[in-house]
C-alpha cells in the first residue's frame, strides 16, 4: 500500500516563494523590539536621520541587511547598521524582512 513520505513540503513555500522558509512575522517582531526599535522608531517607521525601514518587499530588506552582514557599506551611515546586522542569522533576517514588509504603526 502507498505510504505518503514523511517529509511534505510546507504549503507556504509553495504559495510564497519569496519569503523563504517559514518567515515568522512575529519572532520577527519580537527580535525588531529587542533590537532595532531603538533608532528605527516604532514598527520601522523612522526616526530623525534613522531611515523608515517599514513597508519594503521582503527581497529589499534581506538584500540590505544581507549586505551590512557582510560589511558592505549602502549609505554615509553604514557604520552602526553593519555592527547591528553581523549578528544576525540567515533566519532572524527572514522573520525580520518578513514583519518589516507590512508593519504598521498604529497612533492612538
Ligand atoms: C544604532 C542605530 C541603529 C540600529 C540599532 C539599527 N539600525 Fe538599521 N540603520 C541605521 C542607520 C543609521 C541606517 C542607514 C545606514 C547607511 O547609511 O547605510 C540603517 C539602515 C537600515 C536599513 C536599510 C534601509 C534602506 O532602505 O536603505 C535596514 C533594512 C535596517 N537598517 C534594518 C535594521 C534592523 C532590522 C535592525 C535591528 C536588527 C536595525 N536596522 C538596527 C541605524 C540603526
Amino acid at each position: 500500500m502507498y505510504r505518503f513520505p514523511s517529509i511534505l513540503i510546507p504549503l507556504s513555500v509553495l504559495i510564497f516563494p519569496e519569503q523563504g522558509f517559514g518567515a515568522d512575522k512575529a519572532l520577527g517582531e519580537s527580535r525588531y523590539n529587542e533590537s532595532c526599535v531603538s533608532c528605527h522608531g516604532q514598527a520601522g517607521k523612522g526616526a530623525a536621520s534613522y531611515p523608515k525601514i517599514s513597508g519594503n518587499e521582503v527581497s529589499y530588506t534581506t538584500a540590505k541587511l544581507e549586505a551590512y552582514r557582510e560589511g558592505i557599506k549602502q549609505g554615509p551611515n553604514s557604520a552602526l547598521m553593519i555592527m547591528m546586522a553581523k549578528p544576525l542569522s540567515d533566519e532572524e533576517i527572514e522573520n525580520l524582512a518578513a514583519y518589516l514588509e507590512d508593519a504598521k504603526y498604529e497612533v492612538d
